[in-house]
């Protein structure tokens, strides 16, 4: 078996990275690097440029200024660097977008639809089909593999869009939300296996968590934003009350004492 250390060196570095958009500065200065085999999770309010966080880290929004530098392969300014930093990153959406009258393996397999042309009616080579099952594996799924995705349940497709992710094999895994719309025990289980995989493979995992408890049960680190600046960057289980209270000052002043702790805190 294969030994990973658990931690890595780092995967994607991003410096002193300010964003516009529109009229707004989004993102003013924000500096941070991500090891291989950790889980970050990126928590703020509403509207505060997580899901812009994102966006820089795979390339789809170019800073206003600094840069992202991608290990050995540069900056994603460079747009050879780009395309090849894209080939080792994978985003897992919310709303997982699977095609229902397609079966889980096919929905997969679409993860390497960029290797030729998605209407193709050839069939796909064994080897990909084996590293579509090895992925539907992986999240635990491989007996529901010719089942329709129409006919799964919402954990079961999210389940998919991780798999669908996975047959990439990525080096970086991204997740806006990835749990919004799955129930708390499941997005338990899921933040598992995100952390499993990071820690066997060596995957870099950032996620956009706005379930503070989830983001402690699962992140190695928290990486707080408030007002488009890192009002935090350290161990999940430093994140205390009082950092939550600071970055969520709307929770903390709409939450009675009767009220539970945890929560969520916003969702877009
Ligand atoms: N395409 C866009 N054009 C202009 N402003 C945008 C665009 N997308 C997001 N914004 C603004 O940027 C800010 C940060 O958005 P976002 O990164 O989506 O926040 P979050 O994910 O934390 O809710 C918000 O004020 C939002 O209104
Ligand atoms: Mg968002």
């Amino acid at each position: 078996m294969i030994r990973v250390p658990s931690s890595g060196p780092d995967l994607i570095r991003i410096e002193r990275v300010s964003v516009r958009r529109g009229h707004r500065a989004v993102l003013h200065d924000v500096s941070a690097s991500f090891p291989t085999a950790r889980v970050t999770a990126i928590v703020g309010p509403s509207g505060v440029g997580k899901t812009t966080l994102l966006g820089v880290l795979n390339g789809l929004i170019a800073p206003a200024s600094g840069h992202v530098v991608f290990d050995d392969v540069g900056r994603l300014d460079d747009p050879t660097s780009l395309r090849a930093a894209r080939h080792q990153t994978a985003t897992i959406f919310q709303d997982h977008a699977l095609i229902g009258r397609l079966s889980a393996i096919d929905n997969v397999l679409l993860g390497l639809a960029d290797a030729r042309h998605p209407l193709s009616p050839l069939p796909w080579p064994a080897a990909a089909r084996l590293r579509a099952a090895k992925a539907l594996d992986d999240v635990g799924l491989l007996d529901l593999a010719t089942r329709r995705t129409a006919q799964l349940s919402g954990g079961e497709r999210q389940r998919v869009g991780v798999a669908r992710a996975l047959i990439r094999r990525p080096r970086l895994l991204l997740g806006d939300e990835p749990f919004a719309s799955v129930d708390p025990a499941l997005a338990q289980q899921l933040g598992a296996l995100f952390r499993s995989l990071a820690v066997r493979e060596g995957l870099t995992v950032i996620l956009v968590l706005h379930q503070l408890q989830l983001a402690r049960a699962i992140a190695d680190r928290i990486i707080g934003l408030s007002d488009g600046r890192v009002a935090f960057d350290g161990a999940a289980s430093a994140f205390d009350a009082e950092l939550e209270a600071r970055i969520f000052p709307s929770l903390a002043l709409s939450q009675s004492p009767s009220q539970p702790k945890e929560t969520i805190c916003s969702n877009d």
